[in-house]
C-alpha cells in the first residue's frame, strides 16, 4: 500500500519534471519611441508572435525619441543578460556604435525599421524606404499631373527612413520638371512638430497644391493647421504608414483627408520570428525588406475591410492568446497546487511511515520491556518461593525440634520425677521402689531409642547411611520380630498374627534396618489398635518382589495425615508424634537404601495396612552393599508397656484428710498415672486425658486447683486456663500448667492466659507439691475474706459450690452500679425467690446484706493491701462517690476508710 503511493508519486512528479523544456530566452528591445500609432502596432505585433514561443521573454525599453536616453537603455538591456537585441534606432549614426558594442559581445542584433551605420548586426527587417518615396513620388507626380508646387514633411533628418524616402522622392518628382518642391519642414516623425512647422510656413503652405509627410501622422499635423487656416481647399495631403484603426492612415485616406497613403509595414512580427531562428542557431536572411503598397481613393475600401478584418481577426488571436495565457497560469496555478498537494502527500506519507517505524520500535522495545517484566516477576516468584520454602524448612525444623525437644523431654521427666521422689523419701516400701526403678529404665531405653533413631536420620540427612546386606530368610527374620511383640498382643486381647505365603523366602537385605523399619510398623500397629483388634503380618512375592505386609484394624488416618505420613516435618493437626515422624521418615529412608518401596492404604477408624516391596537377588545391588554385617541388635526391643511399667493405683493412701480437690489434665499415660498416684498422697484427684475432658470435670466438682499440660490434643492447655479465667465459676480456681515448652514465649503465653503458676518439665514433685500447696493457700485466704466462716458451716459440697460461684460472681461485679439482685440471679439460673431463700438459709442473711458485706470486705482489702486512692477503691467496690462511700463504711465499721488503713480492726 505504501510503496503503490510513492510509485504513484513517482509517476506524477516524474511525467511533469521528464516533459521536454525548450532553453529559455530573453530577448532585449530597443524602441525609439513608443509614443505613436505605428510604434504601438509594432509591439503588439511582436507580442502576438511571442505568444507563439511561451519560452521567450521580451524586455522592453522605450526611448522616448531621445537618442541618448536609447543608448543608456541599450547598455542596460546587455546588463540583464539578453540573448538577443532587437533595436530600432532612433538615429542611425549616434546609435551605431552602442549597437557595436553589443554585437562584439556576441550578442545577435536585429535592426528594425531604421538602419545603423555599420555591418554589427544579424539581419535588418524593414520596409523599403526608398521604393517608398519613389511610389510617393510617382503618385504626385501622376495626381497633380505633372504640374504643381509640393511641401515635403521630413521624418528626423538623423533617421535612415527620413532620409532614403526624401532621396526616392527626389528621384520620382525629377521625372515631372513641372512639380517643384516649395518647401521642406523637419516635422521629426511628430505629429506637434510637423504642426509647430507648419504654423511658421503657413506663406508656403498658401502657396502649395499638395503636402507629403513621411508619415501620416505628421500629415495629419500639418492638415489641422491648414483647416484652421482654411487652406485645405486647395491643398491636399499625402502621407505615409497608412495604419489601420480609428486615427490611423487608412481612415485618413477613406476620410478624404489624405489622397494617399503608403503601407509601411511595422516588421514586429518578423523581427520576432527572425530572432526565434537566430537564437535557434538557424541561418536567417540578412536583409529583409517589407513591401509596401498605395492605398487611395482606388484601394482604401478593399484594403481597409481587409485590414479590419485582419484587425479583428488579431484581436481575437490576442484575446484567444490571452485566454491561452489565461488558462495557462490556471493550469500552472493547478499544477502547482498539485505539486504541493503531492508534496504534502509525499511529506504525510513520509511521516506515517517515520510513525509507523516509532510505534513499530516502541511495540518491540514494549515487548522487550514486557518480556523483561515477566522474566523478573518470574525470578522474583521463584526467589519468593525458594525463600518461602526455605523459610518453611526453617519453621518445620524449628517446630521438629520443638517436639523433639518435647519427646525427649517426656522420658526424662518420668525418670527425674520418681528418681527424685525415691531420694525425698527416707524409707521407700520395696514395691515402690520396684515400680520407679522400672519406669526409670523403661524411659531410659525409650531416651535411647529416640536417640539412636536421630544419629540414623542425621546419618540419612548426610548420606552416610550405608547399606549392608546379606542374603536370607526373610519369612525367619521376620516371625522373630513378631514374636518379640507376642506378650503385648496377648495382654491387650490384640490377635497378632504372621502370615508367610511360603515357609522360606531368601532376600538380600539389611537386618539391622529391616529389623528397625518392622519394629517400627509394628510399634506403630500396637499404638492405634484397641484392645481385642487384630493385627497381620504377611509376607509373599509380587511380581518378583518380596511383599511385606503390616496390616491393623484400628484408628486408620485420614487422607491428608496418610498423605503425609512419611515426611518427617509434616505436623499433623493431631498431637505430633515421634513414633510416628521419626519412625516412619526412617524407615521409608532404608526401604529405599533396599532399593525397595513403601506406602500406606489407610481410612479412618478402618485400619492401616503398610506394605513393603524389596527386589529379590543382587543385581541391584554394588559390591559395597553386600557386605553383611553381624546380627548384633543394638537395642533390646522393650515395648512400651513391658514388665507392668504403669504403676497400678497405689495401694491404699495413708493420708488421713485430704486438703483439696484437684483435677489433673495430662495425656501422657504414664505421667498422669504417676502423678495421680503420688497427688493422691494429699489431694482428692481427677485426672483426665483431655481438656474437653477436663473443663466438664471442673464444672461439676469445681475443685479447688487444676494441673494441666499444655500440650493437648484438640484443646489445649491455654485455652483451657482462658476458659476457666474468664467464667465466674471457675475464674477463682487457681491453674497450675505443666509443659516440655519452657521458652519464656510459652510462659508469658501462659501466664497471659490468666495461669497462676507455670512448671516446666521435667520437674521435680516436690517443686509442684510446693507450688499446689501455695496455689491452696491463697485461694483459702481468698474464700475465707470474702466467704470466711460460710464455709467452715458446710461440708456439703454443693452448697460450697453454690457459695463459692455466688461469691465470685458478685465480687467480680462490684465495680458494675448495674450488676444487682437481678442479674445475679440470672448469672447463677435460679429465680429471685429461689435466691433469696437460698442464701437466707445458708448466710442467714438476705441477699442485700451479703452484697454489702463482699462490698465492705472488698473495700478493707483494698484499703489495707493496696495504695490506691479513695476514689478509686470507692469505683471497684461500687460506689458513686467517695463520699458515699466514707459515710456507708462509716456506718458499718465505725471507722472512717483512713482511719482504716492506719490501724485495721478486725480483717
Ligand atoms: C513612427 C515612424 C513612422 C515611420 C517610421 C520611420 O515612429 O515615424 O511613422 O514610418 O517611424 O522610421
Amino acid at each position: 500500500m505504501k510503496y503503490s503511493f510513492f510509485l504513484f508519486f513517482i509517476f506524477i512528479f516524474g511525467s511533469s519534471c521528464s516533459k521536454p523544456q525548450g532553453k529559455k530566452f530573453t530577448i532585449g528591445f530597443s524602441q525609439c519611441t513608443g509614443a505613436d500609432q505605428w510604434r504601438q502596432t509594432m509591439l503588439s505585433d511582436m507580442k502576438r508572435a511571442l505568444s507563439f514561443h511561451p519560452d521567450y521573454t521580451l524586455l522592453y525599453e522605450d526611448a522616448g525619441n531621445s537618442t541618448e536616453k536609447q543608448i543608456a537603455q541599450i547598455q542596460s538591456l546587455t546588463n540583464r543578460d539578453i540573448d538577443l537585441l532587437i533595436i530600432s534606432p532612433n538615429e542611425t549614426a549616434p546609435i551605431t556604435k552602442a549597437v557595436d558594442a553589443v554585437f562584439k559581445q556576441g550578442i545577435p542584433v536585429i535592426v528594425l525599421d531604421r538602419r545603423i551605420d555599420s555591418e554589427s548586426y544579424n539581419a535588418y527587417i524593414g520596409g523599403d524606404n526608398f521604393e517608398i518615396g519613389r511610389l510617393a513620388g510617382a503618385f504626385i507626380g501622376n495626381h497633380l499631373k505633372g504640374k504643381g508646387a509640393v511641401i515635403e514633411v521630413k521624418g528626423l533628418a538623423g533617421s535612415s527612413p527620413a532620409q532614403e524616402r526624401h532621396r526616392g522622392l527626389q528621384q520620382q518628382l525629377a521625372r515631372f520638371p513641372g512639380i517643384r518642391v516649395v518647401a521642406e519642414l523637419d516635422g521629426e516623425w511628430e505629429r506637434d512638430t510637423a504642426r509647430h512647422r507648419a504654423e511658421a510656413n503657413l506663406a508656403a503652405l498658401q502657396k502649395a497644391d499638395l503636402v507629403f509627410a513621411h508619415n501620416d501622422v505628421m500629415a495629419l499635423g500639418v492638415y489641422e493647421v491648414c483647416k484652421q487656416h482654411g487652406l485645405t481647399r486647395q491643398l491636399e495631403f499625402v502621407g505615409i504608414d497608412a495604419l489601420p484603426g480609428p486615427q490611423g492612415g487608412m481612415q485618413l485616406v477613406t476620410d478624404g483627408l489624405l489622397k494617399a497613403s503608403f503601407l509601411y509595414p511595422t516588421g514586429g512580427e518578423e523581427a520576432i520570428e527572425t530572432a526565434v531562428q537566430v537564437l535557434a542557431g538557424k541561418a536567417v536572411r540578412r536583409e529583409t525588406t517589407l513591401n509596401s503598397i498605395q492605398i487611395d481613393a482606388s484601394n482604401v475600401r478593399a484594403i481597409k475591410a481587409q485590414s479590419d478584418k485582419l484587425l479583428s481577426q488579431q484581436q481575437d488571436i490576442e484575446k484567444q492568446s490571452q485566454r491561452i495565457d489565461e488558462l495557462k497560469q490556471t493550469y500552472l496555478t493547478q499544477r502547482n497546487t498539485l505539486y504541493v498537494t503531492l508534496a504534502s502527500l509525499f511529506v504525510v506519507i513520509l511521516l506515517g511511515a517515520w510513525a509507523l517505524y516509532l510505534v513499530r520500535q516502541k511495540q518491540a522495545a514494549y515487548q522487550i520491556l514486557a518480556k523483561q517484566n515477566v522474566e523478573i516477576s518470574e525470578q522474583k516468584d521463584r526467589i519468593e518461593a525458594v525463600s518461602a520454602q526455605a523459610r518453611l524448612a526453617t519453621e518445620e525444623k524449628l517446630r521438629f525440634y520443638s517436639y523433639i525437644s518435647h519427646e525427649f523431654n517426656t522420658p526424662l521427666n518420668l525418670i527425674l520425677t520418681p528418681a527424685e521422689d525415691l531420694l525425698a523419701k527416707k524409707t521407700v516400701n520395696p514395691y515402690e521402689l520396684k515400680t520407679n526403678l522400672s519406669l526409670i529404665r523403661k524411659n531410659a531405653y525409650r531416651l535411647l531409642r529416640l536417640v539412636d533413631q536421630m544419629l540414623d536420620l542425621r546419618k540419612t540427612d548426610a548420606g552416610k547411611l550405608l547399606l549392608q546386606a546379606g542374603e536370607q530368610d526373610l519369612v525367619a527374620f521376620i516371625r522373630d520380630i513378631v514374636s518379640d511383640f507376642r506378650r503385648k498382643a496377648e495382654k491387650n486381647h490384640i490377635d497378632l498374627q504372621f502370615i508367610p505365603a511360603q515357609s522360606m523366602l531368601m532376600v538380600w537385605f539389611d537386618r539391622e534396618k529391616l529389623d528397625k523399619v518392622l519394629f517400627n510398623l509394628l510399634s506403630n500397629a500396637f499404638k492405634y489398635t484397641p484392645k481385642g483388634g487384630l493385627i497381620h503380618v504377611r509376607v509373599d512375592l509380587c511380581d518378583n518382589r518380596a511383599r511385606i505386609q503390616v496390616q491393623d484394624n484400628g484408628a486408620g488416618m485420614n487422607a491428608e495425615e496418610q498423605a503425609h505420613a512419611f515426611d518427617l516435618f509434616y505436623t499433623a493437626p493431631k498431637h505430633f508424634n515421634l513414633g510416628n515422624g521419626v519412625g516412619l521418615a526412617l524407615s521409608r529412608e532404608f526401604v529405599h537404601l533396599h532399593y525397595g518401596e513403601i506406602d500406606v492404604r489407610s481410612e479412618k477408624d478402618q485400619g492401616t495396612t503398610f506394605t513393603i516391596l524389596l527386589p529379590l537377588g543382587n543385581a541391584h545391588l554394588d559390591p559395597t552393599q553386600q557386605e553383611e554385617i553381624p546380627d548384633t541388635r543394638t537395642l533390646p526391643l522393650l515395648l512400651d508397656d513391658d514388665e507392668g511399667t504403669l504403676i497400678p493405683a497405689s495401694p491404699a493412701a495413708p493420708v488421713s484428710r485430704k486438703t483439696g480437690t484437684l483435677v489433673l489434665i495430662e495425656d501422657h499415660d504414664e505421667l498422669r498415672q504417676y502423678l495421680t498416684t503420688r497427688l493422691r498422697e494429699e489431694f482428692e484427684v481427677v485426672a483426665e486425658t483431655t481438656a474437653e475432658k477436663g473443663w466438664e470435670t471442673i464444672l461439676e466438682t469445681i475443685p479447688d486447683l487444676i494441673i494441666s499440660d499444655v500440650m493437648l490434643p484438640g484443646m489445649d492447655g491455654l485455652q483451657l486456663t482462658q476458659r476457666i479465667k474468664s467464667d465466674f465459676r471457675t475464674s477463682t480456681i487457681p491453674v497450675i500448667l505443666l509443659t516440655a515448652k519452657g521458652q519464656m514465649e510459652n510462659r508469658i503465653e501462659g501466664t497471659r492466659a490468666g495461669a497462676d503458676a507455670y512448671i516446666a518439665k521435667p520437674f521435680l514433685i516436690t517443686y509442684l507439691l510446693e507450688t499446689i500447696r501455695t496455689a491452696l493457700n491463697n485461694r483459702e485466704k481468698w474464700q475465707k475474706r470474702y466467704m470466711g466462716d460460710y464455709l467452715t458451716k458446710t461440708e456439703n459440697r454443693q452448697e460450697k459450690k453454690f457459695l463459692n460461684e455466688l461469691t465470685a460472681l458478685i465480687e467480680q461485679n462490684l465495680a458494675d452500679p448495674s450488676f444487682g439482685v437481678e442479674q445475679l440471679s440470672r448469672e447463677m439460673g435460679v429465680s429471685r425467690v429461689q435466691l433469696y431463700r437460698k442464701v437466707q438459709a445458708m448466710l442467714d442473711k438476705n441477699v442485700n446484706e451479703y452484697f454489702t458485706e463482699i462490698r465492705l470486705k472488698k473495700a478493707k482489702v483494698l484499703l489495707v493491701e493496696t495504695n490506691k486512692a479513695m476514689s478509686e477503691i470507692a469505683g471497684e467496690t461500687g460506689f458513686s462517690s467517695p463520699a458515699y462511700f466514707t459515710t456507708f463504711f462509716k456506718q458499718h465499721t465505725k471507722q472512717t476508710p483512713s482511719e482504716y488503713r492506719k490501724s485495721p480492726v478486725g480483717v
